[in-house]
C-alpha cells in the first residue's frame, strides 16, 4: 500500500538545504583546481570590498602555459603588463611599433572580462638605444614623447581603465629624478605628459606611479605637493600608484595608512600597483618564513581596507617563478601568493582571509588595527 505523506513546511527547508548544497558542490568540482579552496576566488573577495585585485603579467607565460592563463583569469580582475608597454617594447627603433606582447595581453583580459593598467610611458628604464643616444632639438624630443603616448592610447585607449603615464619621476630626496625626459623635455615634463595622455585617451583614468613612497618622506611629500598642484591647475591626474616593493625593508603599516589617508583626502584613487614581500631577510625556517610573510601580506591587505580611496591591489607577478625578485637581488625568493607550482601559499589564505573576514574600525582607522611590524624585515 502506497504511504502519500503530506508535503510539510519543514520539508521546503530541506530542498532549500539540498539546492544549495548541489551548487555548493558544484562550485567545488568547477572551481579552482589550485588547490587554493573550497573559498571563493580572490577577485569575487575582492569585489565586495570595492576592489580590484591583480598582478603583472608576461605575454610569454600566457602564450606558452596554459596553466598561468587558467590561474590568473580565475582568482583576478585586472593585469598590468610588466614589461611590454615598456618603450623599448613598443618603439625599439624609431618610428617601428612592436604590439604583438602587448597586443597578446590585452586580447587576454578582454576575453576574460579583466580591466587592464597600462605600464608606462615614460620612465627612464627600458628605453631604446635610439633614445638612451638621441641628439634631438627639444620640439623634436617633445613630438618623441608625444608620439608615443598617442600611439599607446591609439591602439589601447578604449580598452584601458587606468595608465601609469609617468613613472619614478621623483628622487628619494623629493626633487626630479634626473632622467632622460628631465633632460631633454625639461621639468614641466610631467604636466604635458598627463595632458597629451588625457587629450589622446580622455576615458583612461590617468596614474603617477612610484616605489619607497608608501610612508611620509621626503618622496612621498614631492609626490603629494605634485598631486595637489596639479587637482589645483587641472592637470588631469586620477590616482596614485604606490608600488610596495618590499623586498629589504617594509615600513610599518601604521605609517603606510596615514601616508595613504593624506592622498585619499585629495579625492585620488589610490592602487597598490607592484606588491611583493621578500622572503630571503627573515629569520627561520622556510615554513616560518612563510608564515611571516603571509602576516605581512594580511596586514597590508588590511590597510587597503581600511583606506577605502585604495581600489586597485596589484602583485607584481602571479607567482614565484614569475617574480622579478630573484632577478633583481640577485638571490632566490618567494616574494608572491602562489609557488611556482601555481600552489597557494600562507600569504594567499591569509589575503584572502582578511577579504572575506577583515572589519576596519568605524573611523577606518588602520593604525589601530595593525601592530608594529616584526624585525623580520629589514
Ligand atoms: C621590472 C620587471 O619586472 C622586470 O622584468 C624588468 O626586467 C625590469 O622592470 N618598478 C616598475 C616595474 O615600475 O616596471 C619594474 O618591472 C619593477 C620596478
Amino acid at each position: 500500500m502506497a504511504t502519500i505523506i503530506a508535503w510539510q513546511p519543514e520539508f521546503t527547508a530541506l530542498v532549500v538545504a539540498a539546492a544549495l548544497f548541489s551548487v555548493g558542490c558544484a562550485y567545488l568540482a568547477d572551481g579552482p583546481q589550485t588547490g587554493a579552496t573550497a573559498q571563493p576566488p580572490l577577485k569575487v573577495l575582492a569585489a565586495k570590498r570595492g576592489l580590484n585585485i591583480g598582478v603583472c603579467v608576461s605575454p610569454e607565460a600566457l602564450r606558452n602555459d596554459p596553466g598561468y592563463g587558467k590561474l590568473l583569469a580565475e582568482q583576478f580582475d585586472i593585469v598590468t603588463p610588466e614589461n611590454a608597454m615598456k618603450f623599448a617594447h613598443i618603439q625599439p627603433e624609431r618610428g617601428t611599433f612592436t604590439w604583438d606582447d602587448a597586443d597578446q595581453i590585452v586580447d587576454f583580459a578582454v576575453q576574460h572580462g579583466m580591466k587592464i593598467r597600462s605600464h608606462t610611458a615614460l620612465w627612464h628604464h627600458a628605453v631604446p638605444e635610439w633614445i638612451a643616444d638621441g641628439a634631438f632639438a627639444r620640439r623634436q624630443w617633445e613630438q618623441i614623447a608625444k608620439d608615443q603616448i598617442a600611439a599607446i592610447a591609439q591602439r589601447y585607449g578604449d580598452r584601458l581603465t587606468y595608465w601609469d603615464v609617468v613613472n619614478e619621476a621623483i628622487a628619494d630626496d623629493g626633487q626630479l629624478r634626473e632622467t632622460i625626459w628631465l633632460k631633454t623635455l625639461g621639468p614641466d615634463y610631467l604636466e604635458k605628459a598627463y595632458r597629451w595622455a588625457h587629450a589622446a585617451a580622455p576615458n583612461v583614468k590617468l596614474v603617477y606611479n612610484d616605489y619607497g613612497a608608501e610612508m611620509k618622506n621626503a618622496k612621498s611629500d614631492a609626490i603629494y605637493a605634485m598631486a595637489r598642484d596639479f587637482l589645483d591647475r587641472g592637470v588631469p591626474l586620477h590616482a596614485i600608484g604606490f608600488q610596495m616593493h618590499f623586498i629589504k625593508s617594509m615600513p610599518d603599516p601604521r605609517k603606510i595608512a596615514e601616508n595613504l589617508r593624506r592622498f585619499a583626502e585629495l579625492g585620488l584613487e589610490l592602487h597598490v600597483t607592484e606588491l611583493d614581500i621578500a622572503i630571503q631577510k627573515m629569520s627561520g625556517t622556510r615554513a616560518e618564513q612563510l608564515e611571516q610573510q603571509a602576516d605581512l601580506y594580511r596586514r597590508v591587505m588590511e590597510v587597503c581596507l581600511s583606506v577605502k580611496a585604495v581600489t586597485v591591489f596589484q602583485m607584481w607577478g602571479l607567482d614565484d617563478g614569475h617574480s622579478w625578485v630573484p632577478w633583481f637581488t640577485k638571490q632566490p625568493d618567494a616574494a608572491l601568493l602562489f609557488d611556482r607550482d601555481y600552489q597557494p601559499k600562507p600569504a594567499y589564505h591569509a589575503v584572502t582571509r582578511t577579504l572575506a573576514e577583515f572589519q576596519p574600525d568605524a573611523d577606518a582607522d588602520a593604525s589601530q588595527t595593525c601592530p608594529v611590524i616584526a624585525d623580520s624585515v629589514k
